[in-house]
């Protein structure tokens, strides 16, 4: 057993870095996936000589396993920004709270920033990038995942969130990014498919607050502004990390701001009682307004994340409706198991929908007990796999085969504690309960990823 001050594995240095070379493979592909799994996490937690305070400000790591029906390649490498390979050249940190105080005001002052790309993946048109919440993109090349120069797109002010999302009925992908001023300011985005980006406009948002993630329906977007203060004065004198930044404010209540895709300058803000959300699973327009289906936690907390085992908070999957006549907004619980990191069909992105997966985590009488779920909302029934004591799974990726929601291979990145490596489990969405159709093993033990995506054969990036 660890003890209370051990390092969790999964918020370890990636040990070797790697290009694409054979993994093993338990059980058996099937022969119609094919295409790229890619996945972003923290990859470097150690450089020069010290240890970063928390895994949000690490240098990530992109993580990728492709298929080709018969086989599988596994690649992991860290994502080498101008901002790293400035630190690499100084043999010391220059930015984030693991600088030296003079070294992070010189950055500070200077308004620039490490794209660190720690967070998620994102494929648009032929192109990749590793996303974080406060960075430009940083593109990566996919068939090598070397890293390759960070972009604005043209268009990107300072920031473009790790949570971009497409909403399908619109072949349009949105994204928002935040920018601390006096106020704090929401800059959104859209992304044609078939077209060029563009800044659709800015939201003032209340408070000076984390953004983490939003959602995007075929007239709206929401945006999450939760009860967690940052402390603009100690982020401005370089004093603490991100941990020290930023402050759970119950008192605050939480808002959710309705931003019409038609009048940018006229969203619309519901106050809730106090909750902290990262993640939503989807929305749809109802009668009166949105609805925005959230995983729910009762608190903000940053201590769990990358933790074998959690004490924390539990999320429970949340429908808010929000009523645009009435200016209410309603709460209600749609499901029992915790869960966070829901994904749906892509199909669904942005409409109503029925089904979806997540990563789950009962609390057993003794024990933590993760899996990944299936939930279907309309029939209240669920299928689970849970994998053998002492693995870890992750954010389920759907890789789509057919038109139902639950007719999709979900790929599960996982942490096996008791021979310290990670895999990748195959999994079937309509039998998640029949475990894995396959596993492809890497060698060593990859660090916490958060977020991934999958390329699909002919789809993928040249
Ligand atoms: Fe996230």
């Amino acid at each position: 057993m660890r003890s209370a001050n051990a390092v969790s594995p999964l918020l370890r240095s990636l040990s070797r870095p790697h290009g694409f070379e054979p993994l093993r493979v338990e059980g058996r592909l099937p022969e119609s996936l094919r295409g790229t799994l890619f996945r972003a996490g923290p990859g470097l937690f150690e450089r020069f000589g010290t240890r970063i305070p928390h895994a949000f400000e690490a240098d990530g790591a992109v993580t990728a396993v492709r298929f080709d029906g018969r086989g599988a390649w596994g690649a992991s490498r860290i994502v080498e920004s101008a901002g790293y390979r400035e630190e690499e050249q100084a043999g010391r940190f220059l930015y984030t709270s693991a600088a030296s105080w003079f070294d992070r005001m010189r950055v500070t002052r200077r308004g620039l920033s490490k794209t660190t790309g720690n967070t998620s993946t994102f494929l648009w048109r032929d192109r990749l990038f590793a996303l974080m919440e406060s960075g430009l993109l940083q593109e990566m090349d996919p068939a090598t995942l070397e890293t390759l120069a960070a972009t604005d797109l043209g268009v990107v002010s300072s920031a473009f969130s790790a949570h971009p999302h497409r909403v399908a009925s619109l072949r349009t992908t949105f994204n928002f990014g935040v920018r601390y001023g006096q106020r704090m300011s929401i800059d959104v985005y859209a992304l044609p498919d078939d077209g060029v980006p563009s800044k659709l406009g800015t939201v003032e948002a209340p408070w000076h607050s984390m953004v983490h993630d939003f959602m995007a329906t075929e007239r709206h977007l929401i945006l999450f502004v939760g009860p967690v203060k940052l402390n603009l004065l100690r982020a401005m004198l370089g004093l603490g990390d991100v941990t020290q930044l930023f402050q759970w404010k119950p008192e605050l209540g939480a808002r959710l701001i309705v931003v019409p895709l038609d009048a940018i300058d006229s969203p619309r803000t519901f106050e809730l009682d106090p909750f902290w959300t990262w993640h939503f699973a989807n929305a749809f327009e109802d009668a009166e307004g949105p609805c925005v289906d959230l995983c729910r936690y009762p608190e903000f907390s940053l201590e769990e994340i990358g933790e074998l085992e959690s004490n924390g908070p539990l999320p429970l999957l949340t429908r808010v409706k929000l009523d645009l006549k009435s200016g209410k907004a309603h709460e209600a619980t749609l499901c029992d198991i915790p869960c966070d990191f829901p994904q749906v069909h892509p199909r669904v992105h942005g409409a109503r929908y029925g089904t979806l997966f997540a990563q789950t985590e009962r609390r057993g009488q003794d024990r933590v007990i993760p899996g990944v779920t299936r939930i279907d909302l309309e029939r209240g029934a669920s299928s689970e796999w849970t994998p053998p004591a002492g693995h870890l799974p992750s954010e389920p990726v759907l890789v789509p085969r057919g038109e139902a929601q639950d007719d999709a291979f979900v790929l599960d990145l996982v942490y096996d504690s008791t021979t310290d490596h990670s895999y990748v489990a195959v999994l079937d969405g309509q039998h998640l309960d029949g475990g894995p159709l396959a596993t492809v093993h890497f060698e060593q033990a990859i660090p916490v990823t958060f977020h991934g995506c999958f390329a699909a054969a002919g789809d993928e990036p040249a």
